[in-house]
């Protein structure tokens, strides 16, 4: 979604904005825009699309600005405008803003701001706030307290960073519910959304907590704590991302990269933490909280899309593994809910970005409740690896695309070794399964080894409207999982649906013309799947089943077979999921999307 650099130092603010403003577009986005502060007035660039296109506006302008902030906009108020574009700008022209979240009493505020004078030109919620800090700037002695009181009387979430023309080295910065983070440079500062903007240039930073507002010049950062009423020590952490493995390279895009990374991604989830010789699994995120782990009776997990399907593989995981009860619920539906929750149930929270702003909601509303709080986070230092008591990071590396890929491997990897984990040994699982992990990434790329035959399965398939795909047991959420990849980047109707559920209903809306993708790899419930198929085929549907190696008889019965490696029962969904993030995007390929950045969405979805 939104993303925010800044910048104060000797270089050229507008390089660094801009390139920043790059590093931050897979998050998804549909303007751009910069300030800087030069000879004490404020420059304003925008533009509707790319970040290209701001560059190209941009250009041939000789700028020595050493203060600068960018914004990439993903709209939620207003339309997709220039003049909806952030920055957004006082009355006056003087103060410059860039903001991330919502404001949610923005309709009030600009009333009060109408009454006194002001004008607005944008429908955005942001415009009040510059706004706002002029109002104060009238009857305080300095910006900083005119910041504060404006952000005293916002309510909603925001990161927000101000610049003005009267002050050309200041950031001025505030968070609440959305992040933010400095980088610490030699005689300069940074300020981002997502360490990807400025890891460039230093890794090392400061995580803003709530209600922070930081003071930021080239050579120092002050910290106040509005709701404390403190001034924090700022606390620099070096961060540990590979920038390399963010670059593209030769592949044709992020998507396509991030699915060959895929055995990789088993890989680094199990490495050091699945020790076959040994028959144990370490978690050293979870050691600090061994005592407490004796106690957990029942686990929740709460995540949202594709990270929420692989807390459904986890369902199955952890309670045929482990023996403990969980429950997997989407953190927007958690969060409006009175259920009893007690203490010996424990929440753990699923994220690629660790930025989802339903999910983090969910980890505060159970914040009193005295529960353990876990979380399963790909991004380093992200705001939920950060708020959880414990947890276990995915090391999937950066994912770009915004089709989550190989993080929802590392997820259904990782769960399997807290599920394993819980079961302290007992389950008789244990070895089978730590002895499998250490032979599947070869499977995932005997996956990869035939993409063509992938490609041309799925090219024939591509002019289709619909599609359903179906499983049973924990193939189920790995068919939920192949409609919505398939759905997200192919705009082409997809469902998932339990394979049991067929003659209940959607068995009606097949026909010639709707094709099933099923999940017929071995299992025991294997001959319930081929009676569906069967039941499909009766009433013409077109059938591409995805089924074990060996498997020839089921050519017989469908139109088109996609073969995966044999593996356990509860590795599965894993070689599934990739082939059919493989079928998604060839179908997308050849339907002429842009994968990477899919109509609509955002990668890191960071308002409710
Ligand atoms: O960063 P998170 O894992 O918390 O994100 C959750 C969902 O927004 C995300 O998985 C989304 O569904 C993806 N676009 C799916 O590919």
């Amino acid at each position: 979604m939104c993303g925010i650099i800044g910048y104060t130092g000797e270089k050229s603010g507008l390089d660094i904005v801009l390139q920043g403003l790059e590093a931050l577009e897979y998050r998804g986005y549909d303007s751009a825009g910069l300030a800087v502060i030069e000879n004490g007035e404020g420059k304003v660039f925008k533009q509707v699309g790319r970040v290209a296109g701001l560059r190209q506006v941009v250009n041939g302008q000789e700028l020595a600005a050493h203060l600068a902030i960018g914004h990439t906009r993903w709209a939620t108020h207003g339309r997709v405008t220039i003049q909806n574009a952030h920055p957004q700008v006082n009355s006056e022209q003087t103060i410059f803003v860039v903001h991330n979240g919502i404001i949610e009493n923005f309709g009030e505020l600009r009333d009060k701001l109408v009454a006194n004078g002001y004008t607005f030109i944008s429908e955005t919620d942001t415009e009040v706030v510059p706004n706002l800090i002029d109002f104060y700037l009238k009857q305080l002695d300095s910006f900083k307290a005119a910041f504060e009181a404006a952000l005293n009387d916002i309510h909603g979430a925001y990161s927000i960073v101000a610049i003005s023309a009267h002050d050309p080295e200041t950031l001025y910065a505030a968070r609440l519910s959305s992040p933010l983070v400095i980088g610490v440079g030699e005689n300069e500062n940074f300020l981002a959304s997502d360490p990807s903007a400025i890891i460039e240039h230093t890794k090392k930073v400061i995580y803003l907590e709530d209600y922070d507002v930081a003071v930021i010049t080239k050579s120092d950062v002050k910290i106040h704590n509005l709701k404390q009423n403190t001034t924090p020590e700022p606390k620099v952490e070096l961060i540990d991302y590979d920038n390399e493995e963010a670059l593209l390279g030769d592949f044709p895009n992020f998507m396509f990269k991030e699915i060959t990374e895929t055995p990789a991604a088993i890989r680094s989830a199990s490495l050091g933490r699945a020790l076959a010789d040994k028959n144990l699994v370490k978690l050293g995120g979870l050691e600090s909280v061994i005592g407490q782990l004796k106690y957990i009776d029942r686990i929740v997990i709460v995540a949202m899309g594709t990270s929420y399907y692989a807390g459904l593989v986890g369902e199955y995981l952890i309670e045929e593994l482990a023996g403990i009860p969980v429950e997997v619920q989407l953190a927007s539906e958690f969060n409006y809910r009175n259920e009893p929750f007690s203490r010996s149930t424990a929440l753990l929270a699923i994220s690629q970005s660790g930025e989802t702003a339903d999910t983090i909601a969910a980890l505060k509303k159970v914040e009193d409740y005295g529960v353990l709080r876990l979380g399963i986070v790909n991004a380093v230092g992200s705001t939920i690896a950060r708020m959880t008591d414990a947890g276990v990071y995915c090391h999937a590396g950066p994912e770009k695309a915004v089709a989550s890929t190989k993080a929802f491997i590392a997820q259904v990897t990782v769960l399997m070794l807290i599920a394993l984990n819980l079961s302290k040994g007992r389950s008789k699982r244990f070895k089978p399964l730590l002895e499998e992990l250490d032979v599947l990434p070869a499977k995932a790329q005997a996956i990869l080894d035939q993409v063509e035959n992938i490609k041309n399965i799925a090219e024939k398939y591509a002019d289709y409207r619909d599609f359903l795909f179906i499983g049973r047991h924990n193939s189920f959420p790995a068919a939920l999982e192949g409609a919505l990849k398939l759905k997200e980047i192919s705009y082409m109707h997809a469902e998932g649906y339990a394979a049991g559920e067929m003659k209940h209903g959607p068995l009606a809306m097949i026909d010639e013309n709707f094709p099933t993708f099923a999940i017929a790899t071995n299992s025991p419930l294997l001959d319930k799947t081929l009676s569906n198929i069967q039941e499909i085929r009766a009433r013409k549907g077109p059938v591409v089943a995805l089924a074990t190696e060996g498997n020839e008889s089921i050519k017989e019965l469908c139109d088109d077979v996609i073969y995966i490696p044999n593996t356990e029962p509860e590795t599965q969904p894993i070689l599934q999921v990739i082939a059919m993030q493989l079928f998604a995007y060839y179908i997308a390929m050849k339907r002429g999307y842009d994968v990477d950045r899919p109509r609509n969405l955002a990668k890191s979805v960071t308002v409710e």
